[in-house]
């Protein structure tokens, strides 16, 4: 089922996000993040919202959420999105479905597009995109470091102009 996050949620979501970032094939983020971390971005979901994906017994499998893309007016209907599946989660669907419905939300609230970046390494991760209509733009090169390796990132986007209520 995929539904809004609520801040019962927050350390599933921290947990699920750690393991996105100790697995260093998604992020440059080397920082964990925290239940409190989570609870802060949970008390923003009005302007970006954040849903998770949860199995028959109600447990989180992963979360999906929009952040802000810059803070120019001109661009507020741009967001950047996140998903992260828990390990034992990923390969069966649960991204699609997840990311599916960001999407679907994102257009009800007026989003006109949706971007982000991906390692080029991240099949996973650029299968789903493609799965779900988005274009790879191009390639960022050598964009940031992590741990110490200069990376390149493929940037996508989503038009959402066919989708958003005008
Ligand atoms: C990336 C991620 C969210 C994808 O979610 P998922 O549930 O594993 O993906 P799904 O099972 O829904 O598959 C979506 C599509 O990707 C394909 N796919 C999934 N895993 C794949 C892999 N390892 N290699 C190639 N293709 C893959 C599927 O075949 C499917 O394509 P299709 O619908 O055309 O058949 C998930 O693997 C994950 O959380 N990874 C770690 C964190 C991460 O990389 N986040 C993205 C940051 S940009």
């Amino acid at each position: 089922m995929i539904r809004f996050a609520r801040a019962a949620d927050a350390a599933a979501i921290a947990a699920i996000y750690n393991q996105g970032i100790a697995d260093r094939g998604a992020t440059f983020e080397t920082e964990p993040r925290t239940e409190a971390d989570l609870l802060e971005r949970l008390s923003n979901v009005e302007r970006y919202p954040l849903m998770v994906a949860e199995d028959a017994a109600g447990r989180v499998l992963g979360w999906a959420g929009l952040s802000s893309y810059r803070p120019r007016e001109c661009y507020a209907g741009i967001a950047e999105f996140s998903i992260y599946l828990d390990r034992e989660a990923r390969g069966r669907g649960v991204g699609r479905s997840l990311l599916s419905g960001l999407i679907e939300v994102a257009a009800q609230r007026g989003f006109w597009k949706l971007v982000s970046r991906v390692f080029p390494l991240n099949a996973a991760s650029r299968a789903l995109c493609r799965a779900c209509g988005f274009r790879e733009v191009g390639t960022y090169e050598k964009h940031a470091r992590l741990d110490g390796e200069w990376l390149d990132v493929i940037i996508v986007e989503l038009s959402l102009h066919t989708q958003t209520p005008q």
